[in-house]
């Protein structure tokens, strides 16, 4: 792509696009191309992306192989608007997805081509769990995040995103480690199994095991192994919505697969197509496939340029372990470096945490994290911020990103903390954290 003599100011943007828009504000450049780890601006300045598009290019930006089957695709005139017709390039991707992914894990799923985005293919779910068990209520966690339709935000927790009006037939549970010494699943089952308890029982639960937009905050083997245990004796459904934690991002293609769980439905979408195309696929066991011939239907359902380049995704990052293993090795180093800079800053650093290439840094001031992440953009790095009060910084690199890119990302993340913390005032520091929350603050 050449580089145009573009010059767009950024006032084009505000004078004309609605104040809906948001990572824009967070990061003021106008992009013009992106390839692997970068993206470029209308200048071709590079910007090293440590984002990801919140989990929608894990393979990088146009990754090469994925470019090529789509290129030869579209050079073929292969069909684009299909409906939910049969079509070769649907047909390659089910059997692709069915050898490459759900055999080896002993998977039996059915697979459902949703409307395209992350939000829909949530609403898909909690419309057919609503239906199979002829119920109602949803549980949701504390710090969820499952999209911003009027469902999704029902489930959703963060106060900013809810509106009026969302799905209110969601009960709130707390998520694993909510707060000290709470066994939130004791305390679930106690709420199941008392009748006056005020819980209706519901038709399923849905969570990440990684809360993304939550703060990354992780369940842990038992807990997830221990809630599938409860929702088995109570016959209710478990929905994993593996959006943005899934297709590897915490280094298996699923990020339950670790727990040995096999839930009743997984909600992929994001980087499901590779290539950041639009594309959403619900999965559920076959016996919850009771739904009427058209009755979740949508113009896009499977689109058919993402089906092309999801199965080259599969065939090139899934056959083998290659890039498990690379993204196991990553995480060490990040894992490190982020245990280092814990010891280094123990007084801005509440904690670190996370799985594969989804770590967060949860600072005692979003401010400074707010400063930090601004301060890495100075430094042509993209990197974002996530958690109730956008405290924790999110490391969401490329999943097949080089050792070497990065470390040097994580290097001018470390600058970045050392400027800030030195320029910041004590009351960022947990000291006065502590007397504000003296049980260590709301996650
Ligand atoms: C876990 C999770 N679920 C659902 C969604 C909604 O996806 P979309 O923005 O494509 O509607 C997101 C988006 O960030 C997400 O992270």
């Amino acid at each position: 792509m050449t580089v145009s003599e573009n010059n767009f100011a950024l006032t084009l943007f505000s004078d004309y696009e609605s104040s809906a828009r948001s990572y824009c504000r967070n990061f003021p450049a106008v992009f013009h191309r992106a390839s692997g780890c970068y993206l470029y601006d209308q200048h071709d300045n590079a910007w090293l992306d440590f984002l990801s598009c919140a989990g929608a290019v894990n393979y990088g930006h146009n990754p090469v192989p994925l470019k090529d089957a789509l290129i030869a695709y579209l050079a073929a005139d292969g069909i684009q608007a299909a409906l939910d017709m049969h079509s070769v390039a649907k047909a390659e991707f089910i059997t692709a997805f069915n050898t490459i992914i759900l055999q080896p894990r002993k998977l039996d799923y059915k697979m459902q081509f949703t409307s395209p985005t992350g939000t829909s293919v949530v609403e898909s779910a909690i419309k057919l769990a609503r239906k199979v068990k002829n119920r109602t209520n949803v549980v949701a966690f504390t710090n969820g995040f499952h999209g911003m339709s009027n469902t999704a935000l029902g489930l959703t927790g963060n106060r900013d995103n809810r509106q009026n009006a969302v799905d209110a037939h969601v009960f709130r549970l707390p998520y694993d480690g909510y707060l000290d010494g709470l066994d939130t699943i004791a305390y679930f089952e106690k709420l199941l199994t008392d009748n006056s308890s005020g819980m209706d029982i519901p038709a399923a639960v849905i969570l990440e095991t990684v809360q993304g937009e939550g703060g990354i905050n992780v369940a842990s083997k038992t807990w997830l192994q221990r809630l599938h245990a409860l929702l088995q004796r109570h016959d209710i459904l478990l929905i994993i919505d593996d959006i943005q934690a899934g297709c590897g991002r915490t280094g298996h293609f699923f990020s339950f697969e670790f727990a040995g769980i096999q839930p009743d439905m997984v909600c992929l979408s994001k980087s499901l197509s590779g290539y950041g195309l639009p594309f959403s696929l619900l999965l559920f066991k076959p016996q919850w496939d009771q739904w009427n011939p058209g009755e979740d239907n949508g113009t896009f359902r499977g689109n058919t340029s993402a089906f092309v380049t999801a199965k080259a995704a599969l065939e090139h990052y899934w056959r083998d372990d290659t890039l498990s293993l690379h993204i196991f090795r990553q995480e060490q180093v990040v894992v490190q470096w982020l245990e280092e800079i814990k010891l280094r800053f123990p007084h801005f650093i509440k904690q670190t945490r996370g799985r594969g290439l989804f770590q967060g840094i949860e600072l005692y001031s979003p401010e400074l994290a707010k400063k930090i992440t601004q301060r890495c953009f100075a430094e042509k790095m993209i990197v974002e911020r996530a958690g109730d009060r956008d405290q924790v910084i999110k490391i969401m690199p490329s999943l097949t990103i080089p050792e070497d890119t990065l470390v040097a990302g994580l290097m001018i993340l470390e600058r970045a903390m050392e400027d800030c913390f030195s320029e910041a005032p004590a009351t960022s520091q947990a000291v006065t954290q502590d007397i504000l929350c003296p049980t260590g603050g709301v996650q």
